[in-house]
């Protein structure tokens, strides 16, 4: 009866620790991201596109993985990229199961106008090329290179190690 006991106990445990690292990874679904400061907002904030988004890590990666195809980062396509930030203007991030990107306005509607570098809100993002965007996504998809970064090493199944597992990649690609 104890050994029934001990085994309900340890297999109950087990159970929350499950549901507790479960809802650790995929509960909670953040808000849409505000700024307080409406150009913050603008540049940044969420208009809920994320939620079909590419996962954070990814997007954020990619152009560091094919140096050759995205030179500038992002800006290669014509996004505007400001100093000290990770990603460009127009990108909002949202936990959605995972942290992901979404588009929001300042995308389409923010430019440097004149070879001025202030950036221009509201603007017509006349640099962007959505579509050599799209074609540097589906071009590295199909990349055996891709491949070749996937493969050097199991991907591991937590997203705490996922950074680490990409930094390595980087460095061994
Ligand atoms: C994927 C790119 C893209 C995104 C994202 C985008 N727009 Fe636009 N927007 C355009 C384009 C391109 C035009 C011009 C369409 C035309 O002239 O036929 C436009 C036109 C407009 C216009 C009309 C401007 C005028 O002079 O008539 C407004 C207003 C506008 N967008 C607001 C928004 C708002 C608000 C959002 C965010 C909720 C947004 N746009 C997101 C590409 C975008």
């Amino acid at each position: 009866m104890r050994l029934v006991i001990r085994l309900l106990a340890v297999a109950l445990l087990v159970a929350l620790a499950g549901a507790g690292t479960f809802f650790l990874l995929y509960g909670r679904d953040g808000e849409p991201e505000r700024f307080s400061d409406d150009t913050e907002h603008f540049k940044y904030g969420s208009i809920g596109a994320e939620v079909n988004g590419y996962p954070y890590i990814v997007w954020r990666t990619l152009p560091h993985l094919f140096p050759d195809r995205a030179p500038k980062g992002w800006a290669t396509f014509g996004f505007s990229q400001e100093p000290g930030r990770i990603l460009p203007v127009g990108v909002s991030v949202r936990k959605y199961g995972i942290p992901r990107v979404g588009f929001n306005c300042a995308t389409c509607h923010t430019s440097t106008v004149n070879g001025v570098k202030e950036l221009t809100l509201g603007a017509p993002a006349n640099k962007l090329d959505l579509g050599v965007y799209l074609r540097f996504l589906t071009d590295t998809a199909a990349d055996p290179g891709l491949r070749r970064i996937t493969s050097l090493r199991k991907p591991p199944n937590t997203r705490r190690e996922l950074g680490g597992w990409i930094a390595s990649c980087i460095a061994t690609s």
